[in-house]
């Protein structure tokens, strides 16, 4: 069939396999291009399809030739409707791998369930026998609950009081005014429950329970931080709670781990173009200024650089981890330069649908929006007659 983007506000209902497929090549060709990295061998990546997560496995495959197994939640595709786009990616992750002799084999179901747990488990004994790294970079707007079978809702509010400030509708470039109401009643609470740590915790017990992590083992889950102009509806909003407990979290799996000697970390990443983070209201205005500003200095990168550079200077430099005061690897901190954030708040003061297309990167973030669905690539025929029903070897 003839794929064609089908845009409904920050999703598109139709995704591409050829191009999801060219994105894919086109990181790995980046990690190989920046040569082997002396990393772990058997890896874990949870929410290892789309982002940060998919970045993260392709970095430990073909940087550091690692057995991966992948758990992701994507839809499968059927006659004339294609899967989504994390289920092309794996499709061709796992074809790449595999031509280059690598292991890999991925999970599709809820990782927060028990069931997708006990695969996991079973797919590790039989195959990979212990796991040296666990990556998990889960971005879920659901969490039910495997304990008490509630379904818990995260939300992306302001805490305390009313946040009104600048936001773009980046498919038309209209800037407008947004006001998000403040959390009310067990907001807080469920957003904690679905993007915090507990979900982390429960993997990494189960994981252990069952000896299946080497000594030496590290666990990495991911985090952001940002500047004051989205504090408010991110690091000090309903979101930003889930990151403090995740972060917390951090310290008490370290110290689950002390008899095996291992770790786990959170990385504090940059603000990129993902299917979770276009949800946000507010943050599409300050990534497409961060774009810009960050291009023009030749410091942008996108997820696979970010873990590259994860891996390559901080994780696996054969030097200690450097870490900031409250104990998280900062991968964030080209973002978070005094010089891009002092442009940045210039720049959406003076930001409306007049000038943003020039004073900020709203092609880019078009263009980045459109990729994560597999448009926009070069080398890809999107006028040919494209094959929607492809498989992922291992499922
Ligand atoms: P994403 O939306 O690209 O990826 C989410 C992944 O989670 C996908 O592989 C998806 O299949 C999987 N997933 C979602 N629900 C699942 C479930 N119930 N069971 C199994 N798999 C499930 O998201 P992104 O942006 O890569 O986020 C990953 C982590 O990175 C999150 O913790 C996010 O907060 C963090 N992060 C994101 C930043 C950004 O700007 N995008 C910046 C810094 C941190």
């Amino acid at each position: 069939m003839i794929i064609e983007p089908r845009m409904r506000g920050f999703i598109c209902l139709t995704a591409h396999p050829d191009g999801c497929e060219q994105n894919v090549k086109n990181q790995i060709e980046y990690i190989k291009s920046k040569g082997a990295i002396n990393g772990a061998k058997k890896v874990l990546v949870i929410g290892a399809s789309t982002g940060f997560g998919l970045a993260s496995r392709i970095s430990s495959a073909f940087g550091s030739y690692a057995s991966t197994i992948g758990v992701f939640f994507e839809k499968p595709p059927s006659e004339g409707k294609t899967a989504s786009p994390g289920w092309y990616n794996s499709a061709a992750f796992e074809k790449e791998a595999h031509k280059a002799g690598l292991y890999a084999k991925s999970i599709n179901g809820d990782a927060f369930s028990d069931e997708v747990k006990k695969q996991t488990i079973d797919m590790i004994k039989a195959d990979l026998g212990q796991i040296d790294l666990v990556i998990y970079s889960l971005a879920s707007p659901v969490r039910l609950d495997p304990k008490t079978g509630v379904l818990h809702r995260s939300t992306l509010k302001p805490i305390g009081e009313k946040f009104t400030n600048k936001t773009v509708d980046f498919h038309s470039g209209k800037v407008s005014e947004i006001s998000i109401e403040p959390a009310q009643g067990d907001d807080i609470e469920n957003t904690v429950k679905v993007m915090g740590g507990e979900d982390w915790t429960m993997w990494m017990d189960a994981l252990k329970a069952e000896n299946l992590l080497a000594d030496g083992a590290t666990t990495v889950a991911y985090s952001y931080i940002g500047p004051s102009l989205t504090e408010a509806v991110y690091r000090k909003g309903t979101i930003g709670r889930a990151k403090d407990h995740l972060e917390a979290t951090a310290f008490t799996i370290t110290d689950s781990f002390a008899d095996i000697n291992g770790k786990a970390y959170v990385s504090v990443n940059k603000a990129l173009v993902t299917q979770a983070s276009s949800a946000i209201p507010v943050i599409p205005l300050y990534i497409s200024l961060l774009y810009k500003i960050m291009k023009e200095e030749g410091i942008h990168e996108g997820c696979i650089e970010q873990i590259q550079r994860l891996y390559a200077e901080r994780l696996f430099s054969g030097k200690e981890i450097a870490t900031d005061e409250k104990g998280r690897i900062r991968i964030d901190d080209w973002e978070m330069r005094q010089d891009v954030q002092d442009k940045i708040a210039k720049l959406w003061q003076e930001a409306t649908t007049e000038n943003l297309a020039e004073i900020g990167d709203l092609e880019g973030y078009r263009k980045d929006f459109h990729n994560l669905f597999g448009f926009g690539f070069d080398g890809v025929d999107y006028k040919a007659d494209a094959n929607e029903m492809v498989a992922i070897e291992s499922i």
